[in-house]
């Protein structure tokens, strides 16, 4: 294919994660975009939320069970002539790590906010997260055909809470029973809210321009008009100015307002969603950007997921594609791994379904079959080339247990499995400091991450284990355990000397206070907080 052809598609594509507090309808709002894209028929009528949430990822019991998704998902569809592929976000706050893997591989995020809450503690955490990647963010706020809060008020929390300013691009006229419609700001006219589109495409919905206001003051009533002519004013006068420099940095939030059951401002928010966005944006490999536009494929791993399929016992490498093209057809070379291969089943995972693929473009998300030589971060590029996109930071884990296995016959088993959930990044494991293979400790950024080491080591490894809490709470890698003797080093006696999956040295320490006085007996000695590029 022709170099022009690979940029055309390229520049189509649009990949963005989708954020919320559980429950604010980000499932809905994702049926209903797919709805658009024609991926599916009746947004409503193809499964009620709790099926369609477990079609997306029922490979886990374990999420079924608990009602939350544990794990990230990626769906593709076409519109209006773009190409875009939205990553699903885990939604408990336990999964702060999977979600900034999940956020490396997106240009940028939509945050849904249900509009009778406000911001709530899911979608602060979400998006600090999003803030240390400084993409742009998109919001909508939900579920206005219920009462809402004010809606300068709504704004005010999100610029308060979040530390972001942001946009109206329409504004809600009502709520709950007395919603009324939307006022589109570009066009000065107003969208009459009618719930007869539940489930089909937009389109008919009543539009009367304001500068009409017999027709106004007749479609939504006097008060309505009074209150709205009112507030369009204030906000004409006041509200932040639309920026789209300042929205590509992640400094202002276009916001706009509807309801994803009713299917009410879905479409509307899609359109000015698709023009704001860019095509895929440049990454760094060893301090440069890479041009997505360049013509040689290149992508970096963010996710592993293990027995997605039971039946099949597979694993699956999750991979963003940052420039080129990739045809399934050519080798690529792994370079972490320092071979040159054809990837496995190269597919397209689209909610319950696999499609296997020829060809991707940058943007894509594609995920391949991994016969456990994938690492997070790792970077795949052609053959002739030998970059390395920039690791994606191990978050330093704030909860230890100290984990055996019942029956030790189940050594083997035990090891195996502990070690493949941890190169997936769902937990990160440690080893005494001088030989002891024995135990193993088990750091985890949220608690919940203890459960699912349990449950997949029971179902997935028929091995049954204790876990042992540990009180330490404190992480440091030492950065510089060629400058200095490790085995001799002066700790604190709440202090833990042990190794990660790499072999690098770190302390764990009970006491925060500890780190400070290690620091003092043991000149030269660097410490850090995380375990900087150690997927790479
Ligand atoms: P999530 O993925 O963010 O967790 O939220 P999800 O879409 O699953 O929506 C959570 C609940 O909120 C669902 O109700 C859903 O129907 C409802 N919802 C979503 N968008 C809107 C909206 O615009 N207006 C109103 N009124 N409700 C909305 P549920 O009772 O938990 O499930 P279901 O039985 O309705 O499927």
């Amino acid at each position: 294919m022709a170099s022009n052809d690979i940029k055309k598609e390229i520049e189509r594509r649009r990949t963005f994660a989708i954020i919320s507090h559980p429950d604010a309808g980000k499932t809905t709002l994702t049926e209903k975009f797919l709805l658009y894209g024609g991926a599916i028929n009746l947004a409503g009528s193809v499964k009620g939320k709790a099926t369609a949430r477990h079609a997306v990822s029922d490979w886990m019991e374990i999420e079924k069970e608990r009602g939350i998704s544990v794990t990230s998902s990626v769906l593709q569809f076409e519109y209006d002539g773009y190409c875009i592929n939205i990553l699903d976000t885990p939604g408990h706050q336990d999964f702060s790590e999977d979600t900034y893997r999940t956020l490396m591989a997106a240009d940028s995020a939509v945050m849904v906010i249900d509009g009778s809450k406000g911001v709530e503690a899911q979608t602060r955490k979400l998006f600090k997260v999003c803030g240390m990647r400084g993409i742009p963010i998109f919001t909508f706020i939900n579920k206005l055909d219920r009462d809402a809060l004010d809606t300068f008020d709504l704004l005010d929390d999100i610029e308060k809470e979040l530390g972001i300013a942001t946009c109206p691009i329409n504004w809600p006229i009502g709520s709950g029973k007395g919603f009324k419609g939307v006022y589109d700001r570009e066009s000065k006219s107003i969208i009459c809210y009618s719930d007869t589109e539940k489930g089909t495409k937009e389109g008919k919905a009543t539009v009367i321009p304001t500068s009409n206001e017999a027709d106004l003051r007749a479609a939504i009533g006097d008060d309505a008009a009074d209150k709205l002519l009112t507030e369009i004013e204030l906000l004409d006068g006041a509200g932040a100015d639309f920026d789209l420099e300042s929205v590509r940095a992640g400094k202002l939030t276009p916001v706009c307002f509807g309801s994803a059951l009713t299917n009410f401002g879905v479409e509307i928010f899609l359109k000015h969603f698709l023009n704001m966005t860019t095509s895929p944006l440049p990454r760094k490999a060893d301090g440069e950007e890479i041009d997505p536009f360049s013509d040689d494929f290149s992508a970096f791993v963010f996710k592993i997921q293990a027995n997605m399929n039971k039946a099949h016992r597979d694993r699956v490498a999750f991979i963003r594609i940052c420039s080129g093209r990739y045809d399934a057809a050519e080798e690529v070379r792994h370079v972490q791994g320092d071979k040159v291969m054809r990837l496995s089943q190269p597919q397209q995972i689209m909610a319950d379904e696999r499609k296997i693929l020829s060809e991707a473009y940058a943007g894509d998300i594609i995920g391949v079959f991994d016969p456990g030589i994938f690492s997070i971060g790792d970077t795949l590029c052609a053959p002739k080339k030998k970059i390395k996109y920039e690791g994606i930071p191990t978050f330093a884990p704030e909860h230890f247990a100290r984990v055996r296995q019942i029956d030790t016959m189940k050594r083997k088993q035990f090891v195996k499995g502990v070690e493949q959930i941890a190169q997936e990044g769902a937990i990160q494991i440690f080893r005494e400091f001088s030989g002891g293979l024995e135990e193993i400790i088990v750091g985890v950024v949220g608690v919940l991450q203890f459960d699912v080491l349990k449950y997949r080591l029971e179902n997935e490894y028929n091995v049954e284990i204790k876990l042992e809490n540990l009180p330490y709470e404190h992480i440091r890698w030492i950065e510089n355990p060629e400058e200095i003797d490790v085995e001799k080093l002066s700790g604190t006696s709440d202090m833990k000397k042990v190794r990660d999956m790499k072999g690098k040295p770190l302390l764990l320490f009970v006491n925060p206070w500890s780190v400070g006085m290690t620091l003092e007996r043991n000149e030269g000695l660097k410490l850090s907080e995380f375990g900087k590029g150690d997927w790479s």
